[in-house]
This record gives structure tokens, C-alpha cells and sequence, in this order.
């Protein structure tokens, strides 16, 4: 626990020292930075939105914000007003990674930056830079954390678990599944895992849009179609934060939830404020923390480092790559943590993510949640 509280501290405290580098320096003053997002729906959007405005301001840049609500043709044309303004950089997420290759040509042959953020553009040579998480390392650690809580290394089982995962537009998706396939794989193949609804692969699995709705209504009907004779459902592999709470719903209405007939192990990402809740009501049982000030702050001082013609300033030890099919992008990954009701309110709580305000509570009912020294 103090390894994990170290790393969330040390990314805190890199952000931290930007306002003081920044304010003497105003960098980005009477420069425009265009920021293309997917969903104002999406809880970790918010806090995409607020952390890149609020380390680009610091900056002194003036931050303009769009949203494309999924659509990649709303999306390409956003990106493209972006261009004939005239804006100084674009971060952007897209909302489907193979929808945008021409747009960000666009933006090369203008000489605009182009910082891509959470998920990648696929299919162009265009792409430099790449802010994101370790994908693959996300989806292991929700594997790995059904794998553990149901101690199938200690030979227990065979447990029934059903696999929701992304949205087939989204090239992170593939990574997550890849991740969490590889440690979930082998116990499927021993039959200690059993997926009564045999839908194990990607395309099966996938939900479309990431959409809280759309796993609910495939829960149900995997419940009702599979385990309606009273087998029971033990674990499920939702690959984030909003899935989980699909099938949480589904479950619930199909009669899990009780002392005798208990919710499936789940798993997430993005720690939503209602999942985090979910894990202190014993519901959702895991999700996985990407830092996400951690994430703008390195977009944000990453496209400033372009636009002045600066070598990137990122952590040679976070940076990597990711192949987008046309060439390999130089990528900062985040580490990704498991959370859990054992450690949510050391990794959130008192690494200064989330406050009371932000949880919806006061401080004497989050105090209440401190650990015992
Ligand atoms: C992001 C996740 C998010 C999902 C749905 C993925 O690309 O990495 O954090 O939950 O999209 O928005």
C-alpha cells in the first residue's frame, strides 16, 4: 500500500510544481489550445475537461472545448473548425480511433500540434504524440483481480463468469481485453471458468458505446436466457466503471444482491464518483484507478513542448509506444492501480483525488472511512 500511495504522491506532486515553472513564464500566453472531447455523459470526461483546462490555463493559454457526444462525423468536422481557425494545438480523444485520419492530416499540412489522449488515432502516419494509460495493464489488473478473488490459483472452483467488454470503435478496448483475457484465458480453458453464454471474444462481448444501457440489456438477457434455472453467477469481467453498473442493475432485477444469492464479483475502471460509492455499498467489488490529473498534466505540458519546438518533457521511465497500424506513436502510459473497499480511501482519499465535497459527503462521514492508524 505505501508502494501505491508513493506513486500516486509522486505524480500529485510533478503536477503540483507546474504552477510555479508556468507562472513565470506564461507560455502559452495569447495562444489557443482546441480540445476535442467525447462525452459530456461520461463521468471521467468531466474530469478530463477540468484538469486539462485547469494545467493549460496555468499555462497562460486560452482553452476551448468541444464535444462530439460519439459521433465521429460530428467529431471530424469539430476537429477540422479547430484547424481553419487557426488554433496553436489540438489535444483530442476521439470517438472512433479509425475515423480521423484524414482530419489530422488536415492539421499536419497546417503545422497544428496534434496531441492524441486516452485512446489512439488508427491508420496515420500524422500522429507523433499519444497521452494514455498502460491499456494492456489495465485489462490484467481486472483479470487478475477476479483471478485472485476468486482464488482459482489456490484450485478453487469451477465459477461461472460472463465478459462484457468496450465499445468495438475504441482501440483501448482491444488492449483491456487482451490484458484481462491473458490472465482469464487459461482457468477457461481448465474449465474453472465456465461462460455458460459462450460468448468469450471480442466481438461477442463488446458493448457498443461504452453504454451503462446497452450492458444492462445484454446482461438481462444472458441472465434469462442462461442462468435462469437458479445458476448462479459468480463473477463478471465489466471493463468499466459504467458496464459494471449495467450489470450490477441487471442483476439486481434478476434477484442478486441478497445474503443468499450475492452480486457477482465485478470489475471497472475510471473511478467514477458512483463507483466508488458502489464499493463502499459492497456492489461493484473493484475498479482500476487511472490518474487522470496525471494524464492531462502530461498531455498538457507535452503540447506545449511541441508548440515551442521543445523536447518532450516527459519521464523517459513513462514513455513508450503504441503502433497505430501506420507507425509507432511515442506514448506517456500511466500506471493503472487496483481499487478496492480495502484501499479506496488511501489511493483516493488521501492522495487529494477525490475530497468529501467531490464524494458527496461531509468530512465527518468520510473521516468515518479512514483506516485505523
Ligand atoms: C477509456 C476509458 C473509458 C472508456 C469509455 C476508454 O477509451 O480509456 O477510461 O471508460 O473509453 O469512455
Amino acid at each position: 500500500m505505501k508502494k501505491i500511495l508513493t506513486l500516486v504522491l509522486i505524480a500529485l506532486l510533478a503536477i503540483a510544481s507546474l504552477g510555479v515553472a508556468s507562472a513565470e513564464e506564461a507560455r502559452g500566453e495569447g495562444k489557443t489550445i482546441g480540445i476535442c472531447l467525447t462525452s459530456q455523459a461520461l463521468a471521467r470526461t468531466v474530469l478530463d475537461s477540468i484538469y486539462l483546462t485547469e494545467y493549460l490555463e496555468e499555462m497562460g493559454y486560452d482553452v476551448e472545448i468541444v464535444y462530439s457526444e460519439q459521433d465521429a462525423a460530428v467529431q471530424a468536422t469539430q476537429f477540422e473548425t479547430f484547424v481553419s481557425m487557426g488554433v496553436d494545438g489540438i489535444i483530442i480523444s476521439p470517438s472512433d480511433s479509425t475515423a480521423l485520419s484524414n482530419a489530422v492530416e488536415v492539421a499536419y499540412d497546417n503545422e497544428i500540434p496534434v496531441m492524441v489522449y486516452d485512446a489512439l488515432i488508427m491508420n496515420s502516419p500524422y500522429i507523433e504524440y499519444y497521452a494514455t494509460d498502460d491499456l494492456y495493464a489495465v485489462g490484467a489488473t481486472q483479470g487478475g483481480y477476479i483471478v485472485d478473488a476468486l482464488g482459482l490459483e489456490e484450485g478453487k472452483g469451477p465459477f461461472n463468469l460472463e465478459i462484457f467488454s468496450g465499445s468495438m470503435t475504441d482501440n483501448n478496448a482491444t488492449y483491456f481485453f487482451e490484458g484481462a483475457m491473458d490472465q482469464l484465458q487459461p482457468y477457461i480453458d481448465s474449465g474453472m471458468l465456465v461462460v455458460k453464454s459462450g460468448q468469450v471474444d471480442r466481438t461477442s462481448t463488446a458493448t457498443d458505446k461504452w453504454s451503462a444501457t446497452n450492458a444492462q440489456t445484454r446482461a438481462d438477457a444472458i441472465l434469462s436466457t442462461y442462468y435462469s434455472d437458479g445458476t448462479h453467477l459468480d463473477a463478471c469481467l465489466t471493463q468499466n466503471d459504467d458496464l459494471a453498473a449495467g450489470v450490477i442493475a441487471a442483476c439486481k432485477s434478476a434477484g442478486y444482491g441478497t445474503e443468499d444469492n450475492p452480486l457477482p464479483l465485478t470489475t471497472g475502471q475510471d473511478c467514477n464518483v458512483s463507483a466508488i460509492l458502489s464499493i463502499i455499498n459492497g456492489e461493484q467489488s473493484s475498479t482500476v484507478f487511472k490518474n487522470i490529473k496525471e494524464l492531462a498534466y502530461a498531455a498538457s505540458v507535452g503540447i506545449d513542448a511541441v508548440i515551442h519546438d521543445e523536447e518532450m518533457p516527459w519521464d523517459p521511465e513513462m514513455v513508450g509506444s503504441y503502433n497505430n497500424n501506420a507507425v509507432d506513436v511515442t506514448t506517456y502510459q500511466v500506471k493503472p492501480l487496483l481499487l478496492t473497499a480495502e484501499n479506496w480511501y488511501e489511493l483516493i482519499v488521501e492522495s487529494g483525488f477525490y475530497d468529501a465535497e467531490d464524494l458527496g459527503m461531509t468530512e465527518e462521514e468520510l473521516a468515518a472511512y479512514a483506516p485505523a492508524a
